[in-house]
């Protein structure tokens, strides 16, 4: 692997997979590192290790032509407006998405290596050239419970998630703050004093949200001291794309296209940063000990932490507070439900912006230079 363009190095998905590559020093295993931009070709590029050189313009088929890989954090408008060019230009290098668009194409591969490594390996012996990083909750959610899918063990899923303002974009992380500075400014006053009505204070922080001047630009609605119910569009079915990406995601990841593992949820926008949570019911097919469960969730993979479910070590383990900005997947609350020995609870945190979203697209880079 020769050259390698990257699209969307600077924005919040493309910076976090610049931080993780110069963290694992994967720059200098690129012979070519080149920069691309959409605005701004010309100026000077990062460097790399090996100084800046100029930025070259994202919108041209015959720079990116010259790349052996490329990879792109720019967003899915970008992908469906330069990608079909590039390959009616006969471009045959490697294409890696962070964005939706082409991830249910036929061509395409979802890359997750640490859960489907096989179908990866697979893909590559075919000679596919198109792998695109899933959708961030549906990752973290196999990065958790991996395991337990790959032993062949899941007769379904239920997943309630917990999403981070992250997952909407950089301008909701603001939002989610400003949302939040808001309602706390509105009480600051009764809130220093120790005797002031807390129903008073409640009423005055409900009014502030609801109020036409606060800030719901991207959300739409309030998040902070709410929550939002509903995640991406609007399908025929009643599901959000968010909930529909969780089916059909999964199973092309696992590679499951002629027997499909049903899986469905609702997923919830809440005020967290950058971490999803989700709340797992798992129907087995068997019946199986509890501490066989724990024990295949947790040798799945190097980043799966398995959180044993004790109150304590939950409250400090099991939350977006602490996995923020780490890599490791901790899986808690695994118990038996008592819906029946085959039910199986479980709680997962992961950061989105890493397996969520960087991570997959970085590692699967180094596949392509093993
Ligand atoms: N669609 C996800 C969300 C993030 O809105 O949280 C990207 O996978």
């Amino acid at each position: 692997m020769k050259r390698v363009g990257f699209v969307g190095w600077r924005g919040m998905v493309g910076s976090v997979l610049m931080e993780r590559m110069r963290a694992e020093q994967d720059f200098a295993r690129i012979a070519e590192p080149v920069f691309f931009s959409t605005s701004q070709a010309g100026q000077l590029g990062p460097d790399v290790g090996r100084g800046g050189s100029p930025l070259l313009d994202a919108e041209s088929v015959a720079a990116l032509g010259e790349m052996d890989a490329i990879v792109t954090c720019q967003g899915g408008s970008y992908t469906k407006a330069v990608y079909p060019k590039l390959r009616a230009a006969g471009w045959d290098g490697y294409w890696i998405d962070a964005a939706s668009a082409l991830r249910m194409e036929p061509e395409a591969t979802i890359v997750l290596d640490p859960v489907n490594r096989s179908v990866i390996d697979a893909a590559l012996d075919a000679g596919k050239r198109d792998f695109v990083g899933g959708n961030c909750t549906v990752s973290l959610m196999l990065m958790a419970i991996g395991g337990l899918f790959n032993a062949g063990l899941v007769e379904w899923v239920s997943a309630m998630t917990y999403q981070a303002a992250s997952g909407a974009g950089a301008k909701n992380m603001r939002e989610l703050l400003a949302q939040m500075g808001e309602l706390h400014g509105s009480v600051a006053g009764p809130l220093a004093d120790p005797s002031a009505a807390i129903l008073e204070i409640d009423r005055q922080v409900t009014d502030c949200m609801r109020a036409p001047a606060f800030p719901t630009e991207s959300f739409g609605a309030p998040l902070a001291g709410s929550l939002i119910p509903w995640i991406d569009t609007q399908l025929e079915n009643g599901q959000s794309r968010e909930e529909w990406k969780g089916y059909v995601e999964t199973n092309k990841i696992l590679g499951l296209g002629e027997a499909p593992i049903p899986i469905d949820g609702i997923c919830v926008r809440v005020g967290a940063m950058r971490c999803h949570s989700q709340g797992l019911t798992i129907k087995l097919k068997d019946d199986i000990a509890i501490s066989e469960v724990e024990r295949m969730i947790a040798d799945a993979n190097d980043w799966v932490r398995l959180i044993p479910n004790d109150r304590e070590q939950t409250i400090r383990e099991l939350s977006p507070a602490a996995v923020t900005g780490r890599l490791q997947v901790p899986v808690g609350r695994v118990r038996k439900m008592n819906l029946g020995g085959a039910y199986i609870s479980a709680f997962t945190v992961g950061d989105q912006l890493l397996w969520g979203a960087a991570e997959p697209l970085r590692r699967m880079l180094g596949i392509l230079q093993d």
